[in-house]
């Protein structure tokens, strides 16, 4: 049995962390640290008016630092999202902004920070080439994270997903500034995360993890951070879902998040690419998405990672050590957090395959893919999970 008041950390990698139970109490001298006088807490509409956000912005106000909301945020966050937080951070004179809810909301909150300067459309900074390189830095605001979901891990993170209506596809929008300075990673937090979340959130960072593992790319620091990533995963995923006030399992599914993404910027692959069409036309939830597809990723990838996914099958300390025993894992896992067997359930129809696979072989995440993959393939694995067929088994 983990005490889970033993597990609090001052972190620096990647950013600064200050982690365990009950930190979200130094809010205010987070905000000092940083200089901030006057924060803008960014969050969505779920969350605004929680106690948990309440307890936060009364730890601020008593401390005195006065903190409105902004929460004009959807699900998946787009433009006229960061255009009125912009509006709203110069309307009241801020000067910091406090990132606090799930994935979107972070998004969301640091590319409005990024933003603030900025003179040319947003657009301009999506993840291609140096785009970045074209960008104000001097008047970036600053930001503290606080994660309140265990998927993303964009707290910890340099870039921000928006998507743009204009095409409906989700733009990765990329500058090193955009990593918060501080992170505020507390489990008590999480523990009013509904189960389905809860389990979709997990996937993500499950996702992350094994894609960076999975990346040909030379990394051997964001493979040996991914392999425990997905460990923790593994032991604590289904334990948080099923106990979500096990402020152990919150701890150490938080940190596999923070891990996720930590070693992302080593690659993604396919299933993030099939992912992010779906959640663009179809509006799943991101993680949810990632786990209902990653099984058949996995199958159509086994030519390039067989031997590696076995070496995680050892780390992880499975049952049957090799990549079928890996895919077991990864078949119960989904199956016993809720997560659903195929890509119907989530809406997707044979209409939607050529569109989508032509978004999908486009999406920057494709390319990390440990097999080369084009609209062909993507469109491929898209029928095997539409008829719920992995390959191999
Ligand atoms: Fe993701």
């Amino acid at each position: 049995m983990i005490d889970p008041k033993t597990l609090v950390g001052n972190w620096s990698y990647p950013t600064s962390i200050r982690a365990g139970v009950g930190r979200i109490r130094e809010l205010p001298d987070a905000c000092r640290a940083l200089g901030i006088r006057r924060p803008l807490l960014v969050t969505d509409p779920a969350l605004a008016g929680l106690p948990i956000m309440a307890a936060a912005i009364d730890a601020n106000a008593s401390a005195g630092l006065p903190t409105p909301v902004f929460s004009e945020v959807r699900a998946n966050p787009v433009l006229a999202n960061v255009d009125a937080g912009v509006a709203a951070f110069r309307r009241g004179d801020h000067d910091g902004i406090i990132a606090f809810g799930g994935g979107s909301a972070l998004d969301c909150a640091k590319a409005i920070a990024f933003m603030i300067p900025q003179t040319r459309p947003i657009w301009d900074f999506e993840d291609v080439g140096d785009a970045w390189t074209g960008a104000q830095t001097s008047g970036i605001a600053p930001v503290i994270a606080v994660p309140t979901t265990a998927g993303t891990g964009s707290e910890v993170g340099r870039a921000a997903v928006i998507t743009d209506e204009a095409t409906r596809t989700k733009k990765i929008i990329f500058h090193p500034r955009m990593l918060p300075a501080i992170v505020i990673a507390d489990p008590e937090l999480l523990v009013g995360l509904p189960r389905r979340l809860t389990a979709a959130t997990g996937m993500d960072a499950l996702a992350h993890n094994l894609e960076a593992y999975c990346s040909p790319a030379h990394h051997p620091i964001a493979d040996g951070i991914a392999l425990e990533g997905m460990r923790l995963a593994k032991e604590w995923l289904a334990l948080a879902v099923r106990e979500p006030t096990n402020l152990a399992a919150r701890a150490y599914t938080l940190c596999a998040a923070h891990m996720g993404a930590a070693a992302f910027q080593k690659g993604l692959g396919a299933i993030h690419a099939l992912s992010h069409p779906l959640g663009s036309v179809l509006d799943t939830h991101h993680g949810e998405t990632n786990g209902v597809v990653m099984p058949y990723v996995l199958a159509f990838n086994r030519p390039a990672i067989e031997e590696k996914i076995a070496r995680a099958a050892r780390y992880l300390g499975l049952d049957r050590p090799d990549f079928d025993g890996f895919l077991d894992f990864v078949v119960a896992l989904r199956s016993e957090i809720g997560i659903p067997d195929g890509v119907r359930e989530l809406g997707m129809t044979e209409d939607h395959l050529d569109a989508l696979a032509a978004m999908a072989a486009v999406d920057p995440t494709a390319s990390g893919n440990p097999v080369p993959v084009g609209a062909a393939e993507l469109r491929e694995i898209y029928v095997a999970a539409l008829e719920g067929r992995i390959a191999g088994r």
